[in-house]
């Protein structure tokens, strides 16, 4: 085999098999063919696209190409979710706890946040004392415990998706449906849950810019993932505005408090009833009803919360925060942000309201770059609402930016009033 083959084939549309992919991702893991032969072979299927057969060689060879995790110690079905990332995000702290409180296991592992978009893994850092980096065998057995934990994500998954996803940023090769599908069911594999559940976002700051392509995404990933042998589904969802009305680390975490107290109804309890209602009926839990019914009670009786807060407590973490979020960390400054004009809220912009909050330290403008927990915004108001000209309408928090002029300016922008 060689690599000028392959390429050629791709951009020919002539299908690849298993052992080409195979051959051309292993050695290109290991280091014998260069990045620009790789580069080529992105953009070609970019362009022309993968069969449903080569998309599933690919993820196949990718998740082989380290770890699969052995969950065989967890004492009943496993649940996995993913969300492809978005502005507010911070589903995978209130629905993990509501699916461990109606009987499924969620052994879950996570990522950082880069960009306008937060990670799971530092909001949960925002936790005084809480180890997201605990030994495997800790991680099951706290699952087991309480039937949920969320950890950070192995450096020994995946490594072909690394070097090929760090290739993808640099060569203009993100967006490609097989290749994201290809990117995401690898790791979500090797994580080797029963179920898999995915979230599929479309709009302002996702992949996914249209919801018609979401759900050609959402399709693609079900397929891979029950080819592999899983039980999966995929919903797409919004996320032209920000989801919920918390943005940064600490912030999210206590509205996801909020949300598990039973305090919080709106769009994010909806989606996180919704969520944790699919991953019940994947588990085998019942029909969608049942389960939209269990997840509910789950909330309103306090047992998702005291999940919660048991987990936070075997993983190290302050877990008096579930009754009191003021123990969380607090910003130093403050600033109110007041509307422009009179009108209705007719939107807000996702990627712009992540920027505004990575500006205020709540996230990384650079992989290695320090967080500020503290630092984000809480949007006083939603999209639909009627505001007079002079209303607060949002305040932005941080400990390291005192004066909030860039910010605000930023903020006003992405806020259309008509
Ligand atoms: N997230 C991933 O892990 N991979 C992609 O390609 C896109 C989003």
């Amino acid at each position: 085999m060689n690599s000028c083959d392959i390429i050629n084939k791709t951009k020919r549309k002539t299908p690849l098999s298993y052992e080409e992919i195979q051959w051309f991702i292993n050695e290109y893991t290991n280091g014998n063919i260069p990045d620009y032969q790789v580069s080529a072979w992105l953009m070609a299927v970019c362009l022309n696209s993968l069969t449903d057969e080569e998309t599933f060689a690919l993820t196949d060879v990718m998740k082989k190409s380290g770890d699969i995790l052995d969950l065989s110690a967890v004492s009943g079905i496993t649940v996995d979710k993913h969300s492809t990332g978005g502005v507010g995000d911070k589903t995978s702290l209130i629905i993990g706890p509501i699916a461990a409180a109606c009987g499924v296991y969620v052994p879950k592992m996570s990522g950082r946040g880069l960009g306008h978009t937060g990670g799971t893994i530092d909001k949960l850092e925002s936790i005084s004392g809480y180890r997201t980096d605990i030994p495997f065998e800790e991680f099951i057995s706290i699952v087991n415990r309480t039937g949920f934990s969320i950890v950070s994500q192995s450096g020994k998954l995946c490594p072909a998706d690394k070097k090929l996803y760090a290739l993808r940023n640099a060569t203009g090769t993100v967006d490609s449906i097989p290749l994201i599908c290809a990117s995401i069911m690898s790791k979500k594999l090797a994580m080797n849950a029963d179920c898999i559940l995915l979230d599929v976002k479309y709009g302002s700051g996702a992949f996914m810019k249209t919801i018609e392509d979401a759900r050609k995404l959402a399709d693609i990933m079900t397929r891979i993932g029950t080819m592999a042998g899983k039980k999966c589904s995929a919903i797409a969802t919004d996320m032209n505005i920000p989801l919920g009305k918390n943005i940064g680390n600490a912030l999210e975490v206590a509205e996801a408090v909020e949300i598990l107290q039973g305090r919080t109804k709106g769009r994010l309890y909806d989606l996180c009833i919704e969520l944790s209602a699919e991953m019940l009926r994947l588990a085998g839990k019942g029909d969608t009803e049942k389960c939209r019914q269990l997840a509910e009670n789950a909330v309103s009786d306090g047992k998702a919360l005291e999940i919660f807060a048991e987990t936070i407590e075997l993983q190290g973490g302050d877990s008096r925060i579930t009754e009191d979020i003021s123990r969380l960390p607090q910003p130093l400054y403050s600033h109110k942000v007041c509307a422009s004009k009179s009108g209705k809220i007719i939107g807000m912009d996702s990627e712009e309201v992540g920027m505004t909050s990575l500006m205020l330290g709540a996230g990384r403008a650079v992989k290695s770059a320090d967080i500020d927990m503290s630092a984000g915004i809480v949007l006083e108001r939603e999209c639909g609402d009627t505001v007079q000209n002079g209303e607060h309408i949002l305040t932005l928090y941080s400990s390291s930016v005192s004066d909030f002029s860039e910010a605000e300016a930023r903020i006003l922008k992405a806020i259309t009033i008509e």
